[in-house]
């Protein structure tokens, strides 16, 4: 999208006649027309056709105004609001700061960089310390006063720290939080939800006379008047200032503005700004960089658009508008049925997107979805892709209902609505097949042979109904199957065989308990150390291990009920009931771990909360990206174990309390979260030095 497509000259006055109706569209209530990468695009391709043929540019152009607004308000501003100038790379912004250079005759002296908040500008006007007036941008020369919603705006005082006479400039938007509360506020009044952050802002700016309010966030950036001496200040100095005058400044998030000695060290930050977009708790569309010192800034001066001394690094838009082609609805291992959005394929940051997850019924409804409805798609980082909302007023009318299911897709039986998320009557039992794959699976029993094909096989022949039946299989039974020979029947019995001697923690994990993934599993076995101390825990019990909450514990204690008959039979033909779970070894009994496994002794609740020792004894460890080396062959789950074996806790993010970061090939924004917080990072094969001595010997 950051190649300027060519444009014709019969195609310019179209290109700029959309350009100018989504940018009236954008600035005036947010609704927009086109994605943000739609609409940098079209402007390249304009700009670059003007470039090419100067003589027909078109007054309307977007190119050549202060601002891209229709949407004009009657308050004119002190010093119009400018624009920022875009780039889309690395080099484009190295080249940007060599054409700075150029026109300063030197290099500024110095940089700041600081995320490019994706909301609306505002302008904020204090008298002695107590807020008077806000205005929205408007064209840039003058906006709409906006005062009334000014007491909903966090970040936005109504008195300053000091009684100084100053306009604050900055942005506002709705952070990912609000905008949910914003979104369940407006349809419990029947409103329709906002399509993303950015819309639901502007509409909420602007809006007067709402049964309800909504709360949105301030983040000051700039001020004129202050101190009456414009431009004196150092921009980093004047942020410092801005915050402790009491506004909300982008100091306060984990994306916090940087003086930059060099150009390097500026492509660095701008790196680690947009590795963390995903993880911050409020969308950005880009890095803003500019020349820190107020003498560079005066001297490189500023356009009728946008100022010379600073640009705007445009990121990937992480909203994109595609339309909504199918909902279908799968069954999972426990009977919830969920549904899932078909979209017409959109390349999102690079990835092209096909599905989204749309959550439950309930939340279809609360975004008054229809099929063939153009919607707003969101993708961030590895978050799985959502439908935020349709574009209401793009509907054409032939737009059809999303039809709910009346009973089971897979079985047919019926559905209990009774909760947020739907769910199988038969539950678990519905879906035989599944939970039969799943508890197979590489990272549960990992029963070789057992995989799709042959699952169906063994339910549709009644051979298996449940996990357990899987360890009654007889040679017989296997043989009586099709395509089933005696080398794969044997193969299978003896993949059984080892099946059932498996670690605690994966017996666990097989079953599929709500509630319980594979970390879980392996905390709650690490606990207890047998199934019976499991079964016999009540829900206080259960919350005493990490992550367990009281909802959960509760959750965890009436799925055990649930599959009590199973864990009978499982417990009958000694599946998880023949090893010690394996727990941290302290340096001495490592050395007679095998003995102790060799007595077939069962792990004890003692023995498995023992204080953990080994390499990684009190790290918090964190794996990101595809591992190399010794550790290639490991699954995410098989790391984790190894972890845990070598006496530290894996976790799946990165947070303040990590200590290690593991960062294989590829690994992106929990490597740049983790320097940024100045954890240790260790490569796979350096990561494999350290636990060479607990790493699984080839088989
Ligand atoms: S500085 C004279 N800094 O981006 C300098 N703008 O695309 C003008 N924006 O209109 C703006 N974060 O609404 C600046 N840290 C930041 C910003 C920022 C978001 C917005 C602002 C501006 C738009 C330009």
């Amino acid at each position: 999208m950051n190649n300027a497509a060519l444009l014709t000259s019969g195609d310019y006055a179209d290109a700029v006649a959309t350009a100018t109706r989504a940018a009236a569209a954008y600035y005036a209530d947010g609704t927009t027309t086109l994605g943000d990468d739609e609409y940098d695009a079209l402007v390249r391709a304009i700009a670059a056709y003007e470039q090419e043929h100067p003589e027909e540019l078109s007054e309307q152009s977007p190119t050549g105004k202060v601002a891209g607004g229709a949407a004009e308000g009657d308050v004119p501003h002190s010093v119009p609001m400018l624009s920022l100038d875009n780039v889309f790379s690395g080099e484009e912004l190295a080249d940007w700061a060599a054409s700075l250079e150029r026109r300063l005759g030197r290099a500024p002296a110095g940089w700041c960089v600081e995320p490019k908040l994706d909301g609306l500008a505002i302008a904020a006007r204090y008298e002695a310390g107590a807020l008077r007036q806000v205005l929205t941008r408007g064209n840039g020369l003058a906006g709409e006063d906006i005062t009334h919603t000014a007491g909903d705006v966090l970040g936005l005082p109504a008195v300053l720290a000091e009684p100084v006479d100053v306009e604050l400039r900055g942005e506002v938007l709705l952070t990912h939080a609000q905008f949910e509360l914003a979104n369940e506020i407006r349809t419990a009044h029947g409103a329709v939800p906002f399509a993303n952050p950015r819309n639901g802002a502007a509409g909420t700016l602007r809006a007067k006379d709402r049964p309800y309010r909504i709360e949105l966030t301030f983040f000051a950036y700039d001020a004129v008047g202050l101190d009456g001496a414009d431009g004196a200040l150092a921009h980093s100095a004047l942020l410092e200032r801005l915050a402790a005058l009491g506004a909300n400044t982008a100091a306060s998030t984990a994306a916090a503005p940087q003086r930059c000695e060099s150009v390097e060290e500026v492509q660095r930050r701008v790196e680690e700004i947009a590795g963390m977009r995903a993880a911050l708790p409020f969308g950005i569309d880009g890095v803003v960089v500019k020349a820190d010192d107020a003498a560079d800034q005066a001297q490189a001066g500023s356009g009728s658009r946008a100022p010379r001394w600073a640009v705007a690094r445009k990121l990937a838009a992480e909203h994109k508008v595609t339309r909504l082609l199918a909902v279908e609805w799968a069954v999972g291992r426990t009977g919830i049925i969920a549904p899932r959005a078909v979209l017409e394929p959109v390349v999102i940051d690079g990835v092209t997107v096909s599905f989204a997850t749309l959550h439950n019924p309930a939340d279809i409804e609360r975004r008054g979805l229809m099929l063939g409805d153009r919607v707003f798609v969101y993708r961030a980082g590895d978050v799985i892709p959502r439908v935020e909302a349709p574009l209401v007023e793009e509907r054409t009318g032939a737009e059809q209902p999303i039809v709910f299911p009346s009973a089971c897709p897979r079985c047919g039986e019926a559905i209990d609505t009774g909760e947020q998320r739907w769910r199988c009557v038969r539950g678990r039992n519905c879906q035989a097949v599944a939970s039969i794959i799943y508890a197979a699976g590489r990272d549960q029993l990992d029963i070789e042979g057992l995989g799709s094909t042959r699952a169906v096989q063994l339910v549709e022949a009644g051979l298996v109904r449940d996990l357990a039946d899987v360890f009654t299989l007889t040679r017989e039974q296997l043989l009586s199957l099709e395509r089933m020979g005696s080398t794969s029947t044997d193969n299978l019995l003896a993949a059984i065989e080892t099946a059932r001697t498996r670690p605690l923690n994966r017996v666990l994990c097989a079953l599929g308990v709500r509630g319980t993934g594979r970390s879980m599993s392996r905390r709650i076995a690490a606990h207890f150390g047998s199934m019976a101390a499991i079964r016999a825990a009540d829900a206080e019990t259960l919350a005493a291990v990490e992550g367990i909450g009281p909802e959960k514990a509760r959750l965890v204690v009436s799925e055990l009920a649930e599959l009590s008959a199973l864990l009978d039979r499982l417990a009958a033909l000694g599946v998880g009931t023949q090893v010690t779970e394996p727990t941290a070894p302290a340096p001495a009994a490592a050395e007679t771990a095998e003995g102790a496994g060799a007595a077939g002794g069962t792990g004890t609740a003692e023995g498995a909360q023992a204080a953990p020792a080994g390499p990684l004894a009190g790290e918090a460890v964190v794996v990101t990206g595809s591992m190399t080396g010794p550790l290639a062959a490991l699954s995410r789950n098989e790391m984790n174990e190894l972890i845990e074996r070598a006496g530290g806790r894996a976790s799946s993010s990165v947070s303040k309390r990590t200590t290690l970061l593991v960062a294989g090939e590829k690994a992106g924004s929990k490597r740049a979260k983790a320097e940024e917080l100045g954890i240790r990072v260790l490569d796979p094969e350096q990561f494999a030095t350290l636990l060479a001595d607990h790493l699984p010997v080839a088989a």
